[in-house]
């Protein structure tokens, strides 16, 4: 399958039409954004790493009941996807408390979340991506009842199944984020799942292993996402 139009391009994928409608490609970019692109940079092959860390959760979501767009890894920095109407709305999972939970509710970084918090943001740059809820979801139609139902419980599907998949390769799951688009009258999950979108701190040592050692300047933010390859993607 070869890359056609380019249809879309994000902070950090392109988005190709391909010779199918139903299928595009994304391709993985080493740019890298924080603060809704205020902060900008490269990270040398974070495209290659994250999609391959996407495709192995994908495949594992897909394994236990998940279905998303993943419809398989073409190289190092394309993934063939179904092309998805994407629902404006994200979908975060915290289990342990970091980034603007804490800012917002003046809660300590690193305490555990039980039950875990989910909430949702509506996906606008321009305004920050606010966080929202099920009311303004309905009103302004971003997705239909059954559909905030469907990412709920999809959503807590995903968390449990991805803390234990990281928590067996020596990380714990801070807090995530998924995007879901509708295809052909169904609702997947869409997007990536790698460290640019997920906190994930070392089990032991509680050391940072995602994009919040870029968004905060704590160095070794390469040689972080390659250990998480190598956790996610390695044989063992
Ligand atoms: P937050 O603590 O900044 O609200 O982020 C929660 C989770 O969502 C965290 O794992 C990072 C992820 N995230 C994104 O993937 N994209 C975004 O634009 C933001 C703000 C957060």
């Amino acid at each position: 399958m070869k890359r056609q139009k380019q249809l879309y391009e994000g902070k950090a994928k392109i988005i190709y039409s391909t010779d199918d409608p139903d299928l595009v490609i994304q391709y993985f970019k080493d740019d890298a954004t924080a603060f809704d692109g205020l902060k900008k940079g490269t990270l040398v092959d974070k495209g290659v790493i994250n999609n391959h860390v996407s495709t192995k959760i994908f495949q594992h979501l897909e394994e236990n009941g998940v279905a998303t767009h993943f419809v398989e890894r073409l190289n190092d920095r394309e993934m063939l996807v179904k092309s998805l109407e994407i629902i404006p709305v994200e979908v975060v999972f915290r289990n342990v408390a970091a980034g603007s939970l804490c800012k917002r509710l003046g809660i300590e970084e690193a305490k555990l979340l039980a039950p875990p918090i989910q909430e949702f943001f509506l996906k606008d740059d321009p305004l920050h991506d606010p966080m929202i809820n099920e009311s303004h979801i309905k009103t302004f139609e971003w997705a239909t009842e059954t559909e905030v139902a469907f990412l709920k419980t999809s959503g807590s599907k995903v968390n449990q199944l991805l803390t234990d998949f990281f928590k067996a390769r020596g990380i714990r799951l801070v807090d995530f984020k998924l995007e879901y688009g509708r295809h052909k009258g169904e609702v997947l999950l869409g997007d990536e799942i790698s460290p640019d979108g997920c906190r994930l701190w070392d089990w032991k040592t509680g050391e940072k292993m995602d994009k919040d050692r870029f968004r905060f300047d704590l160095g070794s933010v390469e040689e972080k996402y390659q250990e998480v390859y190598k956790l996610v993607c390695g044989d063992g």
